[in-house]
């Protein structure tokens, strides 16, 4: 079957072709970073109003770019859920469109069961049940996946996403925005025991994180040094803190393989392009017979072939929808086959 996926969610405008739920035949993402970047973060008007120019046009370059016309197409998934309203709202009106138009299904996607397939994507063979770690710019979420599209949450964050804490520590370093990608180049030339930042809910019990106080105690620690014009050691403050919130992903990631009695891990989003957060998991993964898988690098961060791979999959299972699809933008991923 091929699928159709639309996302735009936040400030990507996306669309793939998937075949079948596996091959990627195209994946087309117009970024919109140029407009927001001035404004230190994504400015959900603007976004909204660029979807509706590029949206057009970045579904027909997925067409031509996986040399299919839109009578090929078998069915249109689109991420519906999670995101900001009026982003969503673009995709969802497109994917109505089309799905009316020519007669296919119609299929809505959460946004966090997206990133999840991209891994599934990049290794089909990751075993069931397994764990699951998204960390993005916007989420922080730790899942029991029993099987595919059947999700149980042990944690999440209680204050800032992982990414959201690597943008607003690039953003105070001057470092621009999106921050993640920044910092991990700048802490391959640091030294990661520099500084002993805070390693948030590390030994608590439960599977939570907590990155809003770890950004404050960097931010506290320097900001005199930074506003008398001191220069500040950038790579180390770098390296130290991407080793803080390594740490504590990593740790209780594998503890909840551990107790969930599982030996596969997922981690996907934005975040798990981080090289020294790969490291880790990997060599932690190992010494204590974990796999732990990470999607390619060209399907970490937001993508529409994600969300087609998703959307076959929903489909598999029966749960296509109809054109009274709306957009939801904040609700739990393990509750969402309830809407
Ligand atoms: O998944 P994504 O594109 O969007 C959301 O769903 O939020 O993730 C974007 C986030 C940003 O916060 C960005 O700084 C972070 O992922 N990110 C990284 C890296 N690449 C992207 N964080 C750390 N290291 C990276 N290499
Ligand atoms: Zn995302």
């Amino acid at each position: 079957m091929l699928v159709l996926g639309i996302e735009t969610s936040c400030d990507e405008t996306a669309a793939a072709l998937v075949a079948d739920g596996r091959t990627v035949l195209s994946n087309i993402i117009a970024n919109q970073l140029d407009l927001h970047r001035k404004y230190g973060g994504v400015v959900p008007e603007i976004a909204a109003r660029r979807h509706t120019e590029l949206i057009g046009y970045v579904i027909n370059e997925a067409l031509d770019a996986g040399g299919k016309s839109l009578s090929d197409v078998q069915a249109v998934a689109v991420t519906a859920k999670q995101g900001l309203v009026g982003s969503l709202l673009v995709g969802v009106a497109a994917a109505k469109t089309l799905s009316y138009a020519l007669r296919v299904p119609l299929v809505g996607v959460h946004h966090i069961e997206g990133h999840i397939f991209a891994n599934l994507l990049s290794n089909p063979e990751i075993p069931l049940p397994h764990v699951c770690l998204t960390v993005s710019g916007g989420h922080t979420l730790l899942v029991y996946v029993r099987d595919h599209c059947r999700y149980e949450k042990l944690g999440g964050t209680v204050d800032d996403a992982a990414g959201e804490a690597f943008d607003k520590i690039a953003k105070f370093l001057g470092l621009g925005f999106p921050g993640g990608p920044a910092i991990d180049r700048l802490a391959t030339k640091g030294n990661r025991k520099a500084f002993a930042f805070p390693r948030p809910l590390l030994k608590a019990k439960s599977f939570y994180f907590s990155f809003s106080g770890l950004k404050t105690a960097i931010i506290n620690a320097f900001k005199h040094q930074l506003a008398g014009g001191e220069k500040l050691p950038f790579e180390d403050i770098a390296a130290s803190f991407q080793e803080a919130v390594v740490e504590v992903l990593v740790a209780k990631t594998l503890r909840a393989a551990r107790e969930s009695g599982v030996s596969a891990i997922s981690v996907t989003g934005g975040v798990s392009a981080n090289r020294r957060l790969r490291e880790v998991f990997t060599d932690t993964g190992d010494r204590e017979s974990i796999k732990v898988y990470f999607p390619a690098l060209s399907l970490c961060t937001d993508n529409a072939a994600m969300i087609a791979a998703a959307g076959h999959a929903r489909l598999r299972r029966g749960y296509a929808d109809d054109l009274s699809l709306d957009v939801i933008p904040n609700v739990p991923l393990e509750v969402q086959h309830a809407g």
